[in-house]
Order: C-alpha cells, then structure tokens, then sequence
C-alpha cells in the first residue's frame, strides 16, 4: 500500500482510546516498523463499506502476504452464525456499533465458539477508554476505533503476534511409527492435510526422512529445495528463507520435502533440526514432522522438543514391544506431557494374525485413538496418484478418521457442531498475554 488516504492521520488523530491503541504502534511513519504478519488465519467480518475498503487494502499489503484474511460483511452476527458451523480461525475481526451491553452480551455469545487460542480485535464507533478497558480485561485483544487505517489495523494484527513475551504461535506435532513401514508417513501427510482442509489451520509438514521420505510424492509435488536447504544452513535460516524453500500443495498446507536422493549420506548431529523447528513453530500454527523410524540422537532430540506426538503402529507383536519401548522412553523424557497419540494402523490384514487394537492400547496404558483398517486398493490409489485419502474418496470412512485425529492433535474444535456448553465465563475462551 503506497498511497494510503488514512496514513495522514495517523498521529494524534483521536483519542483517549487511539492513544492507548496508538502506544503500540511506535513512531508517525508506522509502516515503516510494521513487522510481517505471520503465517496466520483471519477472518474479519466488517459493518461498514470504510472499515471494509481498509480491511481489503490491507490484504494486499506485503505485510500481510503470509497470513489468510477472509473478508464478510455483517459484523458481529455474521461471525455468530460462520463459527456455529466451523472452527476459528488464529483471529476474528469484528465491526461493531451499538451499545455496550448488546456489545458485550454478543461478543460473550461469540465466545462459546472460539477455540482455545483464537484472539478477538473489535473495531467500534464509541470512543470510551471505560469501554476500551473493560473489553480488554475481558480478554479482546485490541479494539480500534472507526475510522480505523489501514496501517492501525495491520499494525494491531502485527502486535498481537510479536510480543516476545507471547506464547509461540505454532504447535509442533511429530507422527512416529514404531516399526519402519506401519503407515507413520501416510498418517502424518493426511492428518496434516485433513488439519489444512477441514480446519483451516496454516499447515507445514516437515518430511524429516531425509534418504527415503515419500512427502513430495503423496503431495505430487517436486520441489528443487526443502528440507534439507533448511538444516544445511541453520544460521541463514529465518522466516524469510523459510518461506522461499516451502512448496505450497494447496491452499492452506506448505512441505518441506526430504532430498530423497542418496548422493550423500545424511549423518545429522543431535541439534541439526532444532533451528528450523524453532523457526517453523515461531511462524506457522501448525507444524507436522513426519520422523522416520530410527533411533538416533536428533529423533530422540525431536520426540523431546514437540508439543504432540503421534504414534503409529500395527497390531502385532513386534510393534507392541517397540511401542511400549517408546511409552515408557517419552514417560521419561517428557515425564509432564500428556502421552502419545495411538494410531492403529493397518488393522485387518486378511489372514494376520493380530492383536487387537483394544488389548494393545491397554498394554501400554493408552487408549486408541484411531484404528484404521489395512484398505490396500484406497491406499494404493492414493499413494500411485499422489493424493490424499480424502481427495479419493472424501465420504470415506477413512477420511473422517483423518479429520477426528487432526482434531485431536490440533486443540481444534469439531469443523461441524453445535453450541459447545461449559466454556466458563465471558470471553473465557479469548486468550490474552496481559503484564
Ligand atoms: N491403512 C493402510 N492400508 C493399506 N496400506 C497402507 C495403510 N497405511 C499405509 N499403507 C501403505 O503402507 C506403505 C508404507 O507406508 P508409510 O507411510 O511409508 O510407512 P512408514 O512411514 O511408517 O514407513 C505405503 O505404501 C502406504 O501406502
Ligand atoms: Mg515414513
């Protein structure tokens, strides 16, 4: 944005409550010290033609290339009747007019649908620094006044998620199978996509089998660079770099794909993924790691430092004992974390026999989280086609195992549901890093 009408504005254009928003912003030429915003979903849903025109002018902002931001009008109603149906996005943004009751009782309405870590940024017509603390105490994260600019609304976007004291925005998620070839991959490339699709989440997957990762083909995708760029030069890689060595696979899902090729070997130290981890998961939601099945210094490294593992194994004995190896490796590893995910993959061969996915949950004191069926013809057609599970056949059973087990691994809500009661309180559910 080069010629911005409002930008004249922006110094002493307003107060009390612009000076309070405007503290953040640092400096008269705003633009200048506004940082990317990162990697997020949006979803604004404006009442007026201005507040809209400012919302549209900011998506093309360069600021704003990374981040989804999807535009309704209808304010606050608008958005009652979207989150119903479907889970939040990282930020909603609603236009309000009004009193202060119909505005607090309808953003409490609201609340009940949010996910857990969902922000809030109100934009209203009333200029009331009580009214401005009030919502901020209640857990919004900002609230401009109209006529907002397109700067002051990036600018406010951008702070929420640069607060170094702020939680990091992404969420790690590495998918581990327990015995080499059980499916671990083909879990993780469609639980990932299934988390991109179904909930609309910023996606990454990381294809950590460096020699033999199979990401690009079940993505049908080719990239000259991926992975292994991002850990060869660990003190070039920023977010900046990142985003150039991502291939995108479709709208919300990004990979990172192994090398696949054997001209070198791939003896990487113990902290040769920290940095690209911790990169990942500073600019992207949702980070999954597809690990390989190995036992070496970084994937114990790796299962240590994620936020959620995913465990995947078939039913027999070989992956029992493995499985259990592993459950009681992460209890001490990571003796305060919730345990693994178990996938059950591969259940029913014809003829095997096997261990049922009941009796082997419950040897490791862990309960099934999906049991997939070995479906070779749907498997094999995806994997030949370089397509995901739901992209054969989207009414599959099989494809909604994906979608509950992304839930699960994401902190998401149900893509469809009804009200979800017990939330607790006013904006409960609307996080805010206060002090
Ligand atoms: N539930 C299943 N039914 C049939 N074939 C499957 C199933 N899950 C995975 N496969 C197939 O098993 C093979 C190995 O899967 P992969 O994900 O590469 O395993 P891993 O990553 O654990 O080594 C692939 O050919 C894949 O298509
Ligand atoms: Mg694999």
């Amino acid at each position: 944005m080069s010629a911005n009408p409002d930008l004249k504005n922006m110094s002493g254009y307003m107060d009390p409550i612009s000076e309070l928003s405007h503290q953040s912003y640092g400096g008269s030429d705003e633009g200048m010290h506004i940082g990317a915003v990162p990697r997020i979903t949006i979803h604004a849903f404006c009442q007026t033609d201005g507040t809209m025109r400012t919302a549209e002018a900011a998506m093309e902002d360069r600021r704003m290339a990374k981040a989804h931001l999807k535009l309704d009008m209808g304010g606050i109603p608008s958005a009652i009747e979207t989150f119903e149906q479907a889970p939040t996005p990282n930020l909603i943004v609603v236009e309000t007019s009004g009193n202060r009751e119909d505005l607090v009782s309808s953003l409490d309405h609201l609340a009940e649908y949010c996910d857990a870590g969902t922000k809030v940024i109100v934009i209203g017509d009333v200029n009331d620094v009580t009214l401005y603390r009030d919502l901020i105490s209640r857990g919004v994260s900002e609230y401009l006044v109209t006529p907002v600019s397109v700067f002051q609304l990036i600018g406010a976007i951008g702070e929420l998620y640069a607060d170094p004291d702020a939680e990091p925005l992404g969420r790690t998620i590495a998918f581990f199978g327990v015995k080499g070839g059980c499916g671990a991959s083909t879990v993780a490339h469609n639980g990932a996509w299934s988390l991109a699709r179904s909930f609309q989440a910023e996606v990454v997957v990381a294809d950590m089998d460096l020699a033999f990762g199979t990401a690009g083909l079940d993505y049908n995708q080719d990239p000259l660079q991926g992975v292994f760029e991002a850990i060869s030069a660990p003190e070039r890689l920023d977010e900046t770099y990142l985003d150039r060595i991502l291939s995108k696979c479709n709208e919300h899902l990004s990979l990172l794909a192994a090398p696949a090729t054997l001209e070198r070997t791939y003896d990487q130290g113990e902290k040769s993924f920290e940095q690209l981890i911790e990169t990942m998961r500073a600019s992207v939601p949702q980070v999954v790691l597809d690990v390989p099945h190995a036992w070496n210094a970084w994937v114990k490294q790796t299962l240590l430092s994620v936020d959620e593992i995913v465990m995947v194994a078939e039913p027999d004995l070989a992956n029992l004992r493995n499985a259990k190896n592993t459950v009681d490796m992460l209890k001490q590893l990571r003796p305060n974390d919730r345990p693994p995910h178990l996938v059950m993959n591969k259940v029913n061969v014809p003829k095997r026999p096997e261990i049922k996915p009941d009796e082997f949950a419950s040897a490791l004191g862990l309960t099934v989280q999906a049991a997939i069926p070995f479906e070779p013809q749907l498997f094999g057609t995806a994997a030949n086609n370089g397509q995901m599970i739901g992209e054969v056949d989207n009414k599959h059973a099989i494809a909604r195992m994906f979608e509950d087990l992304a839930q699960s691994v994401s902190g998401k809500a149900q893509p469809t549901r009804s009200a979800r009661p017990g939330l607790g309180g006013l904006f409960s559910k609307f996080k805010r890093k206060t002090g």
